[in-house]
């Protein structure tokens, strides 16, 4: 049986920690949908065109291990706009969120686009101030020189694209659950996940 998990939100809002965590805890299988964007922006660095980077993308492509740089993010969000790219990873991604067992995905379009009849729909959002602390602290752990100005500035770029876009922009869908997380230790908000996940179970 099918049962699928959207979580949707702006930059490093804590959606794939929230993501990976739930998954686990019911034994659902998790998808990244991000990664797939910023590989597709990766592969460009190549020279590739952006239809061609999705249109091609491969396992392999997702184990980069520059992916999660800010100039992958970067890229990921100007490709992410261009509706060919998009297209080319739908399939991909409906197939993973009606698999037997149960799929958690998160992204920017979960709830809107790739599965909209999805048994629960988050949107997890904070402050632009605490999603910015939590990517600097991320990006220097990772070793890549930065400022925290640089990288408040680098997610309102990303967000106001991926917002503004055409195509699947950024935006809750109308009946998800929004969770803002500013003052919220994972822990906290894996539980109130939880607790949304079973009231839909049982
Ligand atoms: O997937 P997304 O970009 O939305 O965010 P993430 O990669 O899950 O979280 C970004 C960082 O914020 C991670 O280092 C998390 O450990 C941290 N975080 C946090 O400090 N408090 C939370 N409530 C959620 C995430
Ligand atoms: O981890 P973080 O939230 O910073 O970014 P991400 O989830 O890895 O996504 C990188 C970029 O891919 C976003 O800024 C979006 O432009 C794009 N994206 C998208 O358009 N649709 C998705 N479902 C997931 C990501």
């Amino acid at each position: 049986m099918s049962f699928c998990v959207a979580i949707d939100g702006p930059a490093a809002a804590g959606k794939g920690t929230v993501s990976r965590a739930v998954a686990e805890i019911f034994g659902f299988g998790y998808l990244d949908t991000g990664l797939l964007y910023r590989a597709t922006g990766a592969k460009t660095f190549e020279g590739l065109s952006p239809i061609e980077a999705a249109q091609s993308l491969t396992a392999e492509d997702l184990q980069r291990d520059d992916l999660r740089s800010g100039d992958a993010g970067q890229a990921a969000s100007r490709v992410a706009a261009i509706a060919e790219v998009r297209d080319a990873l739908v399939d991909f991604q409906r197939a993973f969120a009606r698999r037997n067992g149960g799929a958690v995905l998160d992204g920017r379009d979960i709830g809107t686009v790739i599965c909209p009849d999805a048994e629960v729909k988050l949107y997890i959002t904070a402050s632009d101030e605490v999603r910015a602390k939590r990517r600097f602290d991320e990006l220097i752990e990772a070793g890549e020189k930065t400022t925290l100005d640089k990288v408040l500035d680098d997610l309102r770029e990303r967000d106001t694209r991926d917002a503004a876009r055409a195509t699947a922009p950024l935006k809750p869908a109308e009946d998800a659950i929004i969770i803002d997380t500013s003052d919220m230790t994972i822990d906290a908000a894996v539980a109130q996940v939880v607790e949304l996940i079973k009231a839909r179970t049982v």
